[in-house]
């Protein structure tokens, strides 16, 4: 039944192609409505299969990440990796509204957020977020969108949800994916959820030490201990943090503005529209209601750009200086734009992740770091005899509750990426209150 319907659809698009190079473009609008009708359901493929519709946006579709990133090859195959990265996997979790609670089985807890072994898989594109396309062929069918529904956080194990109501909900959409994964309590037997409140409420109290009994320790730290890199939509709602202090309050942004405004604006360059990327474009930023009295032009703009830009890296910097123990950074440097999506973002190019020794999936961790915490544990046999013995001769790494909880929330401030820019007031709070809550 269906190789014949995909055989006529595609013959039919041959077809209109044909027809297309022969005459002008007006009449084909005329198709598109008559299509619009319903009365004859060949004539609607037009109304979105022209170009300056899907034909144009699928070529500005092509600088977007989401379409040529990697990941979605390398995480194919994954369930738990699947809801947000992969197409048949996020359609699933919407469409099924997969739970975010951890699931508690006689004490262990686990994330039930995955999707079925027969979803994990598809390319981010065209109806990820628009899956009801060639369903009716009416020609309306890029509304409505697969999500804008609130968003039970992940991270916190749905005790918290965002939910940006402007503009139809669609930031919801995008903060269903660019989202933070749970820090799990792993070194435990509950592996329940990283509770930051609990950092908060006792930060001087020993998070990681080797020297104390294994069973006290939460979780054992790694090169890779770190906070997923979808912490945009985080920091944008304002939640996301290891809230120590006070004062916590959200830019106008995270009510009055969405996702799409900044993201999808008119394109310039190779920003805007289906590229999804910001950087580079300033389109949106000026329009009326936002900042159009004092335009915000180009990089050097000082007023609600480089100022602001300047003032959280800086924080970012302070609080980096302050997360080193014996002069060693916790932090881990990488000063290879390649490899660290987030180089440049700070003075001393930190990627995120920390500073222990991991020559294999770090190789780079002994040109940008001039000394590193020693890996804890038996390395790999991959390991040569030399990096081993190199290995034994460092320091092993300890943490305080409120050293774990300050690297989280410089994670969280680097990889959110903007600077400040997605929400400034907390952003600038959360970083000064962390610089503070660190001796
Ligand atoms: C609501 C808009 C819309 C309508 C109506 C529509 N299409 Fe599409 N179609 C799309 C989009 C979006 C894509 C994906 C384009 C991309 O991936 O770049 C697509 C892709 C396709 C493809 C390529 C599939 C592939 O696997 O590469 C074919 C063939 C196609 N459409 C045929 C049709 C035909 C025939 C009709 C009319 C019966 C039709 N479409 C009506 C939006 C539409
Ligand atoms: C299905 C999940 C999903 C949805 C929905 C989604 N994204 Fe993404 N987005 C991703 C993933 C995954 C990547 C990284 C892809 C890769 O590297 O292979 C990404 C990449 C990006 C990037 C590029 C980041 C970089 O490092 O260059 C931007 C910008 C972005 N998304 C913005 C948005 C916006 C705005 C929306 C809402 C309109 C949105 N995304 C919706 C999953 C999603
Ligand atoms: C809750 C959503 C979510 C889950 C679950 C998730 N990711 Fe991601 N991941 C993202 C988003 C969003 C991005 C892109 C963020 C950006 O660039 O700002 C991303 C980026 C990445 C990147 C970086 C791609 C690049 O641009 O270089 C890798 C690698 C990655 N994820 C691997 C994984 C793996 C492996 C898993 C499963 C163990 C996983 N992710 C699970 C949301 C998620
Ligand atoms: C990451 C999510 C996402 C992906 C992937 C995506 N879109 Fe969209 N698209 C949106 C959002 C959100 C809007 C609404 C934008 C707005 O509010 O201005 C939209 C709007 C549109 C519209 C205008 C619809 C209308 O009626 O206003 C068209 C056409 C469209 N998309 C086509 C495409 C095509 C073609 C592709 C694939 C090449 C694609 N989209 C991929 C999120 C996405
Ligand atoms: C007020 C404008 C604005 C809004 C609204 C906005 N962003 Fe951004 N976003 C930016 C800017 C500016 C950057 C950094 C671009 C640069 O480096 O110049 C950025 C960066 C990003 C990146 C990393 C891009 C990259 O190239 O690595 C992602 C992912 C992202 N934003 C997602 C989102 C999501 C999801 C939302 C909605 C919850 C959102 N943004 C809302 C302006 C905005």
């Amino acid at each position: 039944m269906k190789n014949p319907i995909k055989f006529l659809l595609l013959l039919t698009v041959t077809g209109f192609i044909l027809i297309s190079c022969e005459g002008p473009m007006g009449p084909a609008g005329k198709d598109g409505l008559d299509g619009l009708a319903g009365k004859d359901a060949n004539e609607t493929c037009k109304i979105c299969h022209n170009s300056t519709s899907v034909d144009l946006i699928s070529v500005q579709y092509e600088f977007s990440k989401h379409g040529y990133g990697e990941a979605a090859f390398e995480e194919a195959g994954s369930t738990s990796c699947g809801p947000c990265h992969l197409q048949e996997a996020f359609k699933y979790v919407c469409k099924n509204n997969t739970p975010v609670a951890f699931v508690n089985t006689a004490g262990v807890y686990s994330n039930p957020y995955v999707t079925s072994s027969s979803t994990a898989y598809g390319e981010i594109g065209c109806s990820t977020c628009h899956s009801s396309l060639h369903t009716t062929f009416a020609g309306t069918e890029f509304l409505p969108l697969t999500t804008t529904a609130a968003v039970p956080m992940t991270m916190w194990s749905g005790t918290k949800t965002i939910n940006l109501t402007q503009k139809g909900g669609e930031s919801n959409l995008c903060i269903k994916c660019h989202q933070p994964r749970p820090f799990t309590r792993s070194n435990t037997t509950d592996k329940n959820v990283l509770n930051y409140a609990g950092l908060v409420s006792a930060p001087t109290a020993v998070f990681y030490d080797a020297a104390q009994s294994n069973s006290l320790n939460v979780l054992k730290p790694s090169y890779r201990t770190h906070t997923h890199y979808g912490t945009a939509g985080a920091v944008y709602a304002g939640q996301g943090g290891v809230e120590f202090g006070t004062g916590y309050a959200n830019s106008w942004h995270t009510t009055g503005a969405s996702c799409q405004d900044c993201h999808m604006a008119p394109i310039t360059g190779k920003a805007g529209g289906h590229t999804f990327v910001a950087k580079g474009n300033f389109n949106g930023c000026n329009v009326t209601g936002c900042h159009s009295a004092t335009p915000i032009t180009s990089a050097t703009t000082t007023k609600y750009w480089k100022l602001t830009r300047d003032a959280v890296k800086l924080k970012l910097d302070q609080l980096a200086a302050k997360l080193t123990i014996g002069g060693v950074d916790i932090l881990n440097r990488n000063g290879d734009a390649e490899t660290n999506l987030w180089a440049g973002l700070t003075t001393n190019n930190y990627d995120g992740y920390l500073n222990i020794y991991d020559p294999i999936t770090n190789p780079t961790v002994q040109t940008y770091n001039t000394k590193s915490f020693q890996y804890i544990g038996t390395p790999p046999s991959t390991w040569t005899q030399a990096q081993k013995d190199y290995n034994a001769t460092l320091p092993l790494i300890t943490l305080t509750n409120a050293q774990m909880g300050a690297l989280i929330n410089f994670q969280l401030c680097l990889r959110d990426y903007s600077l400040g820019i997605h929400n400034t007031t907390y952003t600038t709070t959360l970083l000064t209150n962390t610089i503070a809550a660190l001796p």
